[in-house]
């Protein structure tokens, strides 16, 4: 896998004389970060959620929360004051088509959803150990064009475990912005590796925790007939994450997910990002 003639190119000549020790060093991360946060059945009452996450690395809760709920925190949702996605910050025609509120915890009304005493027993019983709410975001979209960012692209946030829970807070068919995940992609495999490798030694990030640049947003990415090849080999099934408001999807971003095109309407969403402490990256 990290023979010479397989050496990522996009490892700088400094940094492949140092690659036994990187590769040393990003397989002892990978190790002690997977016996740390081993799944935990017992610290949860959502037994089938937490078997569905382990075996698929995703698990949909139809309807979690009710319509009426949904809808009168969309209602706070929409007085929000919003700012682009990182995606959206350079030079777009409508940089507030991807945008984001930050912080979205801190708001009384969306507590409810953030600290939701199961699916947090659901979370903590699949990242045992120091978990945090790594980011909080209220997030929508509403651009029917399509969106420069790494996201179009069947990618994997992390090489570590970082769970991402959406609250739908509109219903979300095909044709709003649904994501889609490659069931049992988050398992462990030798195609990952490289990607994960190189993950390893060039993400950077900025004071937000975001990519700092694209070079680093996109590392996580395949080429469409990787992904294609990568799912006939292994077997992986789309599974497009459709609901009405109130759904709410949990899924690990070691997996194989992308973010499909709006066609009509908006989509509103609730996303917690939840990682062991000190996991980012
Ligand atoms: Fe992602």
């Amino acid at each position: 896998m990290f023979s010479r003639a397989k050496t990522p190119k996009r490892l700088g000549s400094t940094m492949q004389a140092k690659l036994p020790i990187s590769i040393i060093k990003y397989l002892y991360t990978k190790i002690i970060h997977n016996i740390e946060s081993s799944p935990q059945e017992n610290l949860t009452s959502l037994k089938d959620e937490h078997k569905e996450l382990v075996r698929s690395g995703i698990c949909i809760l139809p309807n979690y929360f009710s319509k009426e709920i949904a809808h009168k925190m969309y209602s706070h949702f929409k007085e929000l004051s919003f700012i682009p996605t990182p995606e959206m910050r350079h030079g777009k025609d409508n940089p507030l088509g991807d945008k984001c509120y930050d912080k979205a915890d801190e708001i009384e009304l969306f507590k409810e959803f953030f600290f939701d005493p199961k699916l947090i027993s659901l979370i903590k019983s699949y990242i045992p150990k120091e978990t945090i709410l790594h980011k909080a975001l209220a997030r929508e979209k509403s651009s029917t064009s399509p969106v420069d960012s790494f996201e179009n692209f069947i990618h994997f946030d992390s090489y570590k475990k970082r769970l991402k829970v959406f609250m739908l807070l509109t219903d979300v068919e095909e044709q709003n912005a649904p994501t889609s995940y490659l069931i049992g992609s988050h398992k462990l495999g030798i195609w990952r590796l490289r990607h994960e490798f190189e993950m390893f030694c060039l993400y950077k990030k900025d004071d937000n925790q975001y990519a700092s640049d694209q070079e680093s947003a996109y590392l996580g990415c395949y080429w469409p007939h990787e992904s294609k090849n990568l799912s006939e080999k292994y077997k992986f099934r789309q599974l497009t994450c459709v609901g009405s408001a109130g759904t709410v999807i949990v899924f690990d971003g070691q997996g194989l997910h992308v973010a499909n095109q709006l066609f009509s309407g908006s989509r509103a969403v609730l996303v917690g990002h939840w990682i062991q402490r000190n996991h980012h990256m």
